[in-house]
């Protein structure tokens, strides 16, 4: 049976590959092809090894693989033979020369605007998935139109909202798709063919439908508004941890009233991940960009509360354990910077591990999924530092465990053992506050929750 739609998406990362396997899933009309430029990216997602991390995406790739799900390197074939083609290439942080450190680096997506308009034969429609500054659409058309050619594209932003370790479910039940467009009724028309395609599986009213800045801005600012929960909840740890208050019942207390709503109101060691970070200091280089400096002040401030509630972090460890860490053996139960992922993009144990080792402390970092790219990010610090799959044998003969990760396997240890092959006084710093802190005390440990009184035995 021939397909009756062609969808290519250039860039198969933690977005691109889950999103595509979704949809050809769903839609087994389609033929999805997912291209890439590093090929051992694509050989991974072609094995029994799939490149990230993500549960239950095994079993939707390996339903549609070889069916109606390809990955490949041939992305200009891949660009003639689609009628909608979704770019997701990364957008990193800027590194270098204006904006650095703060505006998005658009080199790659500039490069594959390029390779669009060289190689289409016909008309297409380019999805922007990834994240973007707002007004990059416009720089989209600009480059597809710049050469003559009478090949006619349209451009839509249908950012993507899933969240990692979640991202199936997500994909599958997700609280709105976006998608904005020009209003032109070529604009329309193309808006109107990609509601189509995600209307194979999600409810018309949660499609909904935007001019093309309001999308794009959209993703950038419901990032903002997540990450300005935690950091809100963040900095009252520091004050609860000051006048004996407690983060969980203040957290409880107003997260009960209907307007505020209880979700993104744990308490943690910071946030990390790819977007968050990268998301608001985009919003704050736009703002300055068009001179608005205050609001620019204000989202800011997000993530100098996130940057100091890790160095906070380190402060509590360093206090606590008397003021040294020369030499004690701390270990880092988790590295992900969320459950559920081998992902440790922007992870707030990067930060801490180096600070730590800064002190001179040794690490032990454990993970069920992670400690492959934590050996990547912590390659060629200086300092001791070893990766251990199991809990137990990581934490022996350790003066500290500082939980990073909330793994839900960490709240079923039996610390009774844990703490028995410590050296003593054993410390326990819950970075996520996911452990019963009563029970651990009275086992013996020291333990130092977020935004909560100390349970010590001094
Ligand atoms: C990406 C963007 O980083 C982010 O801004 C956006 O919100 C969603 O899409 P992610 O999928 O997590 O996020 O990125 P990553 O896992 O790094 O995947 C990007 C892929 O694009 C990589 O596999 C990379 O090899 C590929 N790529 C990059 C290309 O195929 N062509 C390029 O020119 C550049
Ligand atoms: C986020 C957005 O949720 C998602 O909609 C967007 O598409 C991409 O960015 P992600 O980064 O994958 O997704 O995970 P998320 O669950 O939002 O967590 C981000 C960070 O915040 C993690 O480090 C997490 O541990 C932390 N967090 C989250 C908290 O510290 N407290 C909370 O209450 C919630």
């Amino acid at each position: 049976m021939p397909f009756s739609k062609n969808i290519l998406c250039i860039g198969a990362g933690y977005v691109g590959g889950p999103t595509m396997a979704m949809i050809a899933y769903k839609c087994p009309q389609y033929k999805v092809t997912v291209v890439d430029i590093n090929p051992k990216r694509v050989a991974e997602w072609n094995s029994d090894d799939l490149p990230i991390y993500e549960p239950g995406l095994d079993e939707i790739v390996k339903s549609t693989r070889g069916s109606n799900l390809f990955f490949s390197t041939e992305i200009e074939r891949g660009i003639k033979e689609a009628e909608i083609i979704f770019v997701s290439v990364n957008t990193p942080i800027k590194s270098y020369g204006v904006g650095a450190g703060m505006a998005a680096d658009l080199q790659y997506w500039e490069k594959t605007a390029s390779q669009i308009r060289n190689c289409a034969e016909s008309h297409k429609i380019i999805v922007e998935k990834s994240t973007l500054p707002v007004k990059t659409a416009l720089a989209m058309e600009r480059i597809l139109t710049s050469q003559e050619n009478d090949t006619h594209f349209d451009v839509l932003s249908n950012p993507e909202f899933l969240a990692e370790g979640t991202a199936i479910k997500d994909l599958e039940d997700p609280d709105r798709v976006l998608i904005g467009s020009r209003e032109t009724p070529s604009g329309v028309k193309a808006r109107d063919e990609l509601v189509e395609i995600y209307a194979n599986w999600v409810s018309n009213e949660r499609i909904i439908t935007s001019n093309i800045w309001s999308s794009e801005l959209s993703k950038l600012v419901a990032n903002a508004f997540l990450s300005q929960r935690i950091s809100s909840i963040n900095s009252i740890t520091a004050l609860c941890e000051k006048t004996e208050a407690n983060i969980t019942e203040v957290a409880k207390a107003v997260g009960m009233d209907s307007r505020v709503g209880n979700k993104f109101l744990h308490a943690s060691v910071g946030f990390g991940g790819s977007c968050f970070k990268k998301d608001i200091l985009n919003l704050v280089y736009l703002c300055r960009h068009y001179g608005l400096d205050e609001v620019a002040n204000y989202w800011e401030g997000v993530v100098r509360i996130n940057e100091y509630q890790k160095e906070r972090f380190v402060l509590n460890i360093l206090s606590a354990m008397f003021n040294t860490l020369a030499g004690k053996k701390i270990c880092l139960f988790g590295f992900a910077f969320k459950a559920n992922t081998g992902d440790t993009r922007e992870s707030p144990a990067i930060f801490i591990a180096k600070k730590l080792m800064k002190e001179k402390a040794e690490i032990v970092i454990t993970d069920p999924e992670a400690l492959n790219n934590a050996r990547i990010d912590l390659d060629g610090i200086e300092g001791k530092i070893s990766y251990i799959q199991d809990p137990y044998e990581a934490s022996d003969g350790c003066h500290a465990i500082a939980v990073m990760t909330e793994w839900e396997v960490y709240t079923g240890l039996n610390f009774e053992k844990i703490y028995r092959s410590m050296v003593k006084p054993a410390f326990i710093f819950d970075g996520r506050n996911i452990l019963d802190h009563k029970r651990l005390f009275n086992i013996g440990f020291n333990v130092f929750p977020i935004g909560k009184p100390p349970l010590t035995h001094f």
